[in-house]
């Protein structure tokens, strides 16, 4: 029988991602899966400093990124508070489908739930690139709301 045991949603603080989250709301009522909500922090482009030792970039404008992340995974969560959901928020840091999808094969999760398109501004392309990655590259379903 298909099991839903982990859900992850690939939560931006888009209006679609948004809108993944809703919809990952609504399946584990019925599958009573662990929601797990997944950020990812990318690099800022202009380069701020470096940490030899961790190879890592460090710098206001990384930190900033971070924060930022970190208030949009709040956010989701208070959103899954208010409505009585339990859920988990995980930061990651680096190409968010890479590490979306790394993180979702340790994690042996089910399904991963995304949006059409996220803060990117490529009216042109039909599925945004992480959208695309995951689709292409989990082993897992990935199911796209738009
Ligand atoms: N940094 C991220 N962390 C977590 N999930 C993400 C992240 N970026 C995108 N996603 C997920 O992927 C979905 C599609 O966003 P995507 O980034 O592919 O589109 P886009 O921003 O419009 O285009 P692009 O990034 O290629 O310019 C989002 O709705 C969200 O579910
Ligand atoms: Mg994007």
């Amino acid at each position: 029988m298909l099991k839903i045991n982990k859900l992850l949603v690939a939560y931006d603080g888009s209006a679609q991602s948004q809108k993944a989250l809703d919809w990952a709301i609504d399946i584990i009522e019925y599958t009573h899966a662990d929601l797990l909500i997944v950020s990812v922090v990318t690099p800022p482009i202009v380069y701020s400093g470096f940490d030899q030792n961790s190879g890592i970039m460090l710098g206001p404008l990384w930190e900033i990124a971070e924060q930022e992340t970190k208030k949009v995974l709040d956010t989701a969560l208070t959103y899954c508070r208010d409505k009585n959901v339990p859920a988990q928020t995980i930061l990651l840091h680096g190409i968010p489908d890479d590490e979306i999808i790394k993180y979702a094969h340790q994690q042996e999760i089910n399904m991963i739930i995304c949006g059409t398109r996220g803060l990117g501004g490529f009216e042109g392309l039909l599925l945004g690139s992480v959208a695309q990655k995951l689709v292409t590259y989990a082993k897992m379903p990935v199911l796209v709301i738009k």
